[in-house]
This record gives C-alpha cells, structure tokens and sequence, in this order.
C-alpha cells in the first residue's frame, strides 16, 4: 500500500488466508494498493520470493505475473549499475529498471514505459510508488489485464473472476498498452510510442463461478481450449534446468522414466522421443510397478525422471523413497511449485501448464510431452546424435505445435454418438502413436466408463482381434510416419471383420480418407511430436462422449485429481 508517502509492503509464503490472519492484510492502511499471489516460475516460494518486489530506495514496488526471459542480462546490468536485488525472482529487475530510467532524470511514467521496453518475455505489471501515491501503473504483454471501472474506484486484475464482485464494467487492456490508474479515471498508452488509445468499456454479465470457467460449461472444456495457450508457456522453459536435466540423465546407466495414470502415458512417448532424437534407451514404467519390478535391480547408477501433474502421487512419491535409499538420481517434472517432488529431485522442470482443475488430464499432458521433448532435443545435441540443422529444423516443429493444437481444436467430433453407444472401443497405434493411443484410451474410459482396448496396433494378430465383430468402433492414430503402410494393413484387417474404423491422420492423406469409415484430418505435424496434437481429437470425444452419456466431465466417479495413497 502506499500510505503517508511511504510504501508498505507485507508478504510471506504460505496459504493465503493463513497468511491474512497472520499479517492482517485487509487492515493495512491507505486507499491504493497492488498484490499478486505469487506461481512461482524463477525461484523457490519462500517469503523474500514473494511479491511485491521494491526498488533500492523503497519508493517504487511492483507485482508481476508472467516470465521476464531477458532477465539475467538485465539483473547483470543493475548490479553494475548498484543496485541490490534481494530476491532470485525474474520480477524484481522490473522494479530496479524503473529506478534505474528515474536516476537518469526522468518521470515515473515515462521511466515505467522505457523499463517495459527493455522487457522481454511475457508480463501483466502493476507499479505504485511513494512518488505518485494516488497512481496505479501497469501493463500487459502475452499475460491478462483488466480494468475494472467502478463508481468512485477503479482496480486492476489477471482475471475478471477477481473483479465481478466490485463490478461488472470492464476494460479488456490489449497487448503492449500501459495504463495509468486513479480512483477517478484512467489513461491507456501504447507501450512501444506513448501515444494514448481508446479502449472501450465492456459490461460483463458473468457470475464469478461462470467466469471461473470462462464460458465453458465445463473446466475440462476450458482446459481442453486453454492448450494453444498453455503450450506457449510450456515452450518458453528455463532453458538452465533443460540443460541439467539432460546432463544427469546423460549420465546415468539405466534411466527410467516413472509416472502414474495420464504421467505415465507422457512417459511412454517420452521413451520414444529420447531413443529416436537421443538414441538413448529408457524405461517408461508405472510408478506402482517400479518396486516390484525394477527395485531389486537399481543403484547409484540409475537415473529416475519422474513425471507427475501434481507432484504428489503417493506410488510415485514411494517409488522415489525407495530409489534414493539406493542412491538413484532423482529428477522430475511438474506442474506445481513447492510440491514434494520438486523437493525430492535431484532438479526439476517445471510445465507452466497453470492450475488443472479438472479430474481428468489434458492440458498438462500435452505439456509434459512438450517438455519432454524440449529434454530429448538437448540430450541429442549434449550427445553429439543430431546436426545443427537438425535442431534447428526440430526447434521450429516445437514452436509450430500451438498452432497445430489450435487448428485440431476445430474438428468435429461425429463418432460421438456411436461410441456412446458402444460396448467396447479399440484404439490403436504403432511406434510414438502407440502412447497417444494410451492416452485416448485413459480419457475415453475415465469420462465416458466405456472400456477401451489399447496395444500397439502390430499386436492385433497375437490376440485381440478375436473380440473384433461387426459394428465395433476401432480407432487408429495414424500421422504420416514410417508405419502408414503398416497402418493401412491394419485398417484392412479390421475393416474385413466388420469393425467401424475412424482413423486420425494428416488432413492431406487422400488413400486413409477414403479407407476409413471416419476421417479426422490433422495438420501437419512431425509425426514424433504428433502426440500433442493427435491427442486432441480423443479428448474432445471423451468430454462430449461423458455429455452424452450424462456424466459429469469435471469429476468422473470414483476418481480424484490427485492419488495421495497407496
Ligand atoms: C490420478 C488422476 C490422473 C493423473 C494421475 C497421476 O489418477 O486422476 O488424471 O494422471 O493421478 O497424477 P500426477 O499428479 O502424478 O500426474
């Protein structure tokens, strides 16, 4: 808060009403004000982490939500310059910046707006300062900011879910605008020229739980349509932990990839990704069937890299304990910050996948198989398996998959109500499709309560092609890879028992079109990263599947988000 011309700054970790209670936050003094609840990206959560971040002279604090990726040349630069940053966050160099443009002579706004231009990376940033205390500052670029306007007041937020109790008039600010805010108006500037723009004011007729959701009848669908954006952010990982990652699992003798449920289907295309790029063998397994298979067999020169969403598991958790007594390196990934994995690892990455809420997961595999892949590419070049060209030309897929996921986000869905009304699914795939299919299968069976028969697609003969009769539906990943021809035998095969076939393929794939009795055309895609985006089609299935089925999509029975017993 600004109050008395000084700045105070309260701020700890932990629960956010243990820390209300504790700092009495709602009693501090004065009428303006910023905070921000901090998910933490650069930096544990810890309290000097936290947000707000002040300048050296106190008279400048900021909050900010994103991720500064220019940050380290930037923090370089102010402590030559002395300043002394406190905390290890990406944030704070924005408050020092700032200070930084004052100490060269100018104005605060004018020195918010020079700061911001020096930002690169993604930011929503709000600015008080003991030297303007009736003014907000703030801006926005690739993360939200709205205006809320209110009858004698005016706010700020991320999200319009934290203004609809104060009101419902907002200000949707767009990308590269600032905004300078009192209690009684408000000015938008474009960052890059300074020239001030209109935007007009949108009456939100949303309640805070419909606004949760953005719409969407459903946090799964939100979730679903949130991955063109999530993605993004799991492309822009700190490249650092990338690194370490790839290096201690370069030197490990056996490497296991570990995970349960939706995780281990993320590990099983992980395996494939880091034997094709990497040409490094690993063992993708289910976290519960680690002991007994592989707990006799390990020791110091095994390397662990653990998969899971919430970072709290408990079969992945005891998986772990039981491989650190026998001195395994322990690596992970995850979604949560602060997580018991994040504490047992060795190093971790994190997703950047943002809060899933609903049971079933779906933006935060595509994410984890993003991350995957981000390690397998740098293991290939840490191991000399790849050229530059290579990297470069793989590099260029990675950053193409938001937009291939937005484009598979269009396609329809008509099998729908034929596989509603089934008694049994296949879903079928070969090489790195055979994990998408993996993954099909989980979502299809947890939301629609269909069971579902997955194996990789060269199995059918040895066996379960004897259930195949007229009219089952039998659904095949096949992306334009090595095994297409294979694949067509496959379709064949099951068309010649009378089975309903619906095969997921490249759009441009005439012979597969005309073979199947459903085409869902995917874009183009390399077939090794083709899981983020063929998996598409089967969550949207497996949601309208649950809708017509009446089942709840967001809490299937007898499931929960996050398994923390044995
Ligand atoms: C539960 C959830 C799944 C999830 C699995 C692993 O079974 O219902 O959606 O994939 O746990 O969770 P984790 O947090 O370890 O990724």
């Amino acid at each position: 808060m600004v109050y008395a011309g000084e700045i105070l700054v309260r701020k700890d970790a932990g629960r956010i009403d243990e820390i209300n209670a504790r700092l009495k936050l709602e009693s501090m003094p004065g009428t303006v004000g910023i905070a921000h609840t901090r998910w933490a990206t650069h930096g544990a959560p810890t309290a000097v982490n936290a947000h707000p971040h002040t300048d050296c002279s106190g008279r400048i604090a900021i909050v900010h939500n994103g991720v500064i990726e220019n940050y380290l040349a930037l923090k370089k630069e102010l402590l030559d310059l002395d300043h002394s940053l406190a905390s290890r966050t990406d944030s704070e160099v924005i408050a020092h910046l700032v200070e930084e443009y004052l100490r060269r002579g100018e104005q605060l706004e004018q020195a918010f707006r020079r700061a911001l231009q020096r930002l690169e990376g993604s930011y929503a940033v709000a600015l008080v300062s003991s030297l303007s205390p009736e003014k907000i500052l703030a801006a926005r670029r690739d993360a939200p900011l709205i205006i809320g306007v209110g009858k004698g007041f005016n706010m700020l937020a991320s999200d319009i879910t934290a203004l609809l109790d104060m009101t419902k008039e907002m200000v949707f600010l767009h990308d590269g605008d600032m905004v300078v805010l009192t209690a009684s108006g408000y000015v938008v500037l474009r960052i890059d020229t300074g020239e001030t723009v209109e935007r007009q004011v949108k009456v939100v007729d949303l309640t805070a739980e419909m606004a949760e959701k953005q719409g969407y009848p459903h946090f799964m669908l939100k979730e679903i349509f949130e991955q063109p954006e999530t993605l993004r952010n799991s492309l822009k990982l700190q490249t650092e932990y990338v690194d370490l990652l790839a290096e201690l699992l370069d030197r490990g003798r056996t490497i296991f990839l570990l995970g349960a449920g939706t995780s281990y289907n993320a590990c099983v295309t992980g395996s494939y990704l880091f034997s094709q790029l990497a040409r490094l063998p690993t063992l993708p397994v289910i976290a519960s069937e680690f002991i007994p298979n592989y707990g006799a067999s390990i020791g110091v020169d095994t390397v662990i890299l653990a998969v899971s969403q919430s970072g709290e598991t408990a079969d992945v958790l005891s998986a772990l304990e039981y491989a650190r007594m026998r001195a395994c390196t322990i690596l992970g990934i995850t979604n949560t910050v602060g997580s018991t994995l994040t504490r047992v690892s060795r190093a971790y990455v994190l997703q950047n996948a943002g809060p899933e809420i609903g049971v079933a997961a779906t933006k935060t595999f595509t994410s984890q198989v993003l991350v995957l892949a981000k390690i397998a590419l740098r293991l290939a070049r840490l191991r000399g398996k790849i050229a530059q060209y290579e990297i470069d030309e793989f590099n260029s897929w990675l950053s193409r998959i938001p937009q291939a996921v937005s484009e598979a986000l269009t396609r329809v869905n008509e099998p729908v109500r034929r596989l509603a009304e089934s008694k049994v699914v296949f879903i079928l795939g070969r090489g790195v499709s055979y994990s998408t299919a993996l993954e099909g299968r989980l979502k299809l069976m947890e939301l629609s309560y269909i069971p579902c028969i997955t194996y990789p697609a060269g199995e059918s003969k040895h066996g379960p092609i004897s259930v195949i009769e007229s009219g089952i539906p039998v659904i095949f990943v096949a992306p334009p890879d090595e095994y297409r021809k294979l694949n067509i035998g496959s379709i064949m095969e099951m068309k010649a028992r009378g089975a309903y076939t619906v095969v997921v393929g490249d759009a441009l794939d005439q012979e597969l079109k005309q073979l199947a009795d459903y085409y869902i055309e995917m874009p183009k895609i390399h077939p090794l990263l083709s899981p983020t985006t063929y998996i598409i089609p089967f969550q949207l299935l497996a949601y309208y599947t649950a809708i017509v089925k009446g089942h709840d999509p967001d809490k299937p029975r007898n499931l929960a988000k996050s398994i923390t017993v044995p």
